[in-house]
Protein backbone atom coordinates (compact mmCIF):
# COMPACT_ATOMS: atom_id res chain seq x y z
CA UNK A 1 0.00 0.00 0.00
CA UNK A 2 2.15 2.87 -1.44
CA UNK A 3 -0.40 5.63 0.66
CA UNK A 4 -0.26 4.28 3.59
CA UNK A 5 3.82 4.15 3.19
CA UNK A 6 3.81 7.82 2.21
CA UNK A 7 1.76 8.90 5.66
CA UNK A 8 4.15 7.02 7.88
CA UNK A 9 7.56 8.89 6.12
CA UNK A 10 5.83 11.90 6.22
CA UNK A 11 4.93 11.26 10.60
CA UNK A 12 8.54 10.30 10.87
CA UNK A 13 9.93 13.62 9.13
CA UNK A 14 7.70 15.55 10.99
CA UNK A 15 8.20 14.15 14.42
CA UNK A 16 11.94 14.39 13.39
CA UNK A 17 11.32 18.68 12.85
CA UNK A 18 9.51 18.69 16.25
CA UNK A 19 12.41 17.63 17.96
CA UNK A 20 14.69 19.65 16.39
CA UNK A 21 12.58 22.65 16.38
CA UNK A 22 12.48 21.55 20.14
CA UNK A 23 16.22 21.89 20.92
CA UNK A 24 16.52 25.26 19.84
CA UNK A 25 14.42 27.67 22.24
CA UNK A 26 14.08 30.71 21.14
CA UNK A 27 11.85 29.40 18.28
CA UNK A 28 9.74 27.06 20.88
CA UNK A 29 7.05 29.64 21.11
CA UNK A 30 6.24 29.91 17.43
CA UNK A 31 7.12 26.11 16.89
CA UNK A 32 4.12 25.54 19.80
CA UNK A 33 1.56 28.09 18.21
CA UNK A 34 2.35 26.60 14.74
CA UNK A 35 1.96 22.89 15.80
CA UNK A 36 -0.69 22.88 18.48
CA UNK A 37 -2.68 26.44 18.53
CA UNK A 38 -2.46 27.26 14.94
CA UNK A 39 -5.95 25.24 13.66
CA UNK A 40 -8.12 27.26 15.76
CA UNK A 41 -6.54 30.06 16.43
CA UNK A 42 -5.24 30.57 12.88
CA UNK A 43 -1.30 32.27 11.34
CA UNK A 44 -2.69 35.93 12.37
CA UNK A 45 -4.09 35.32 15.79
CA UNK A 46 -7.38 36.20 14.59
CA UNK A 47 -9.51 32.95 15.02
CA UNK A 48 -10.41 30.68 12.11
CA UNK A 49 -13.05 28.68 13.68
CA UNK A 50 -16.29 29.87 14.28
CA UNK A 51 -16.49 30.83 18.34
CA UNK A 52 -12.47 31.16 18.50
CA UNK A 53 -12.11 34.80 19.72
CA UNK A 54 -9.91 37.50 17.59
CA UNK A 55 -6.37 37.49 19.90
CA UNK A 56 -4.74 40.57 17.86
CA UNK A 57 -4.61 43.96 19.02
CA UNK A 58 -3.20 46.28 21.82
CA UNK A 59 -6.02 45.88 23.76
CA UNK A 60 -7.19 42.82 22.94
CA UNK A 61 -7.31 39.58 25.12
CA UNK A 62 -3.55 39.44 25.19
CA UNK A 63 -3.11 42.36 27.02
CA UNK A 64 -4.55 40.34 30.50
CA UNK A 65 -2.01 39.46 32.96
CA UNK A 66 0.38 37.07 32.40
CA UNK A 67 -1.01 34.67 35.59
CA UNK A 68 -4.68 35.12 33.79
CA UNK A 69 -3.54 33.45 30.70
CA UNK A 70 -1.34 30.81 31.98
CA UNK A 71 -4.34 29.53 33.98
CA UNK A 72 -6.57 29.99 31.33
CA UNK A 73 -3.90 28.19 28.70
CA UNK A 74 -2.99 25.21 30.94
CA UNK A 75 -6.35 24.40 32.47
CA UNK A 76 -8.71 25.43 29.64
CA UNK A 77 -11.14 27.98 29.61
CA UNK A 78 -14.94 28.69 28.38
CA UNK A 79 -16.72 32.32 28.88
CA UNK A 80 -20.30 32.83 29.54
CA UNK A 81 -22.29 31.96 26.60
CA UNK A 82 -19.27 31.19 24.36
CA UNK A 83 -20.10 28.31 21.81
CA UNK A 84 -16.58 26.79 21.79
CA UNK A 85 -14.36 26.32 24.75
CA UNK A 86 -10.46 26.64 24.85
CA UNK A 87 -8.89 22.74 25.59
CA UNK A 88 -6.56 22.55 28.46
CA UNK A 89 -3.19 23.14 26.63
CA UNK A 90 -4.74 23.48 23.62
CA UNK A 91 -5.43 19.54 23.96
CA UNK A 92 -1.78 19.33 23.76
CA UNK A 93 -0.65 17.96 27.13
CA UNK A 94 2.43 17.20 25.88
CA UNK A 95 2.94 21.34 26.42
CA UNK A 96 5.28 21.92 29.59
CA UNK A 97 4.17 25.22 31.78
CA UNK A 98 7.75 26.17 30.03
CA UNK A 99 6.05 25.82 26.57
CA UNK A 100 2.85 28.12 27.32
CA UNK A 101 5.29 30.93 28.37
CA UNK A 102 7.21 30.58 24.86
CA UNK A 103 4.14 30.34 23.48
CA UNK A 104 2.46 33.91 25.27
CA UNK A 105 5.54 35.45 24.60
CA UNK A 106 5.18 34.50 20.74
CA UNK A 107 1.80 35.65 20.37
CA UNK A 108 1.91 38.80 22.15
CA UNK A 109 4.84 39.64 19.84
CA UNK A 110 3.06 38.75 16.81
CA UNK A 111 -0.28 39.60 17.66
CA UNK A 112 -0.64 42.35 20.08
CA UNK A 113 -0.10 45.63 17.78
CA UNK A 114 2.86 47.50 19.98
CA UNK A 115 1.90 50.60 21.61
C1 LIG B 1 -9.64 23.35 19.53
C2 LIG B 1 -9.46 24.77 19.30
C3 LIG B 1 -8.36 25.48 20.08
C4 LIG B 1 -7.02 25.17 20.17
C5 LIG B 1 -6.29 23.99 19.54
C6 LIG B 1 -6.43 26.20 20.97
N1 LIG B 1 -7.37 27.11 21.37
FE1 LIG B 1 -7.06 28.79 22.48
N2 LIG B 1 -9.06 29.17 22.47
C7 LIG B 1 -10.01 28.43 21.80
C8 LIG B 1 -11.32 29.01 22.04
C9 LIG B 1 -12.64 28.50 21.47
C10 LIG B 1 -11.12 30.11 22.90
C11 LIG B 1 -12.21 31.03 23.50
C12 LIG B 1 -12.85 30.35 24.72
C13 LIG B 1 -13.95 31.20 25.32
O1 LIG B 1 -13.77 32.43 25.42
O2 LIG B 1 -14.97 30.63 25.71
C14 LIG B 1 -9.68 30.20 23.13
C15 LIG B 1 -9.09 31.19 23.88
C16 LIG B 1 -7.73 31.34 24.05
C17 LIG B 1 -7.09 32.43 24.75
C18 LIG B 1 -7.80 33.62 25.39
C19 LIG B 1 -8.21 33.34 26.81
C20 LIG B 1 -9.02 34.51 27.35
O3 LIG B 1 -8.64 35.05 28.38
O4 LIG B 1 -10.06 34.86 26.74
C21 LIG B 1 -5.76 32.21 24.69
C22 LIG B 1 -4.65 33.07 25.30
C23 LIG B 1 -5.54 30.97 23.97
N3 LIG B 1 -6.76 30.47 23.59
C24 LIG B 1 -4.32 30.40 23.73
C25 LIG B 1 -4.13 29.19 23.06
C26 LIG B 1 -2.85 28.56 22.89
C27 LIG B 1 -1.53 29.14 23.39
C28 LIG B 1 -3.06 27.40 22.22
C29 LIG B 1 -2.03 26.37 21.82
C30 LIG B 1 -1.20 25.83 22.88
C31 LIG B 1 -4.48 27.30 21.96
N4 LIG B 1 -5.08 28.41 22.48
C32 LIG B 1 -5.08 26.26 21.27
C33 LIG B 1 -9.78 27.33 21.01
C34 LIG B 1 -8.57 26.70 20.84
Amino acid sequence: MPGARLVMLFAMGFAYASLSIAASDPGRGAAVFNGTCIACHGSDGSGSLPGVPDMTGRTGLLSQDDAVLLKRMAEGFQSPGSPMAMPPRGGNPALTDADLRSVLNYMRKEFKIAP
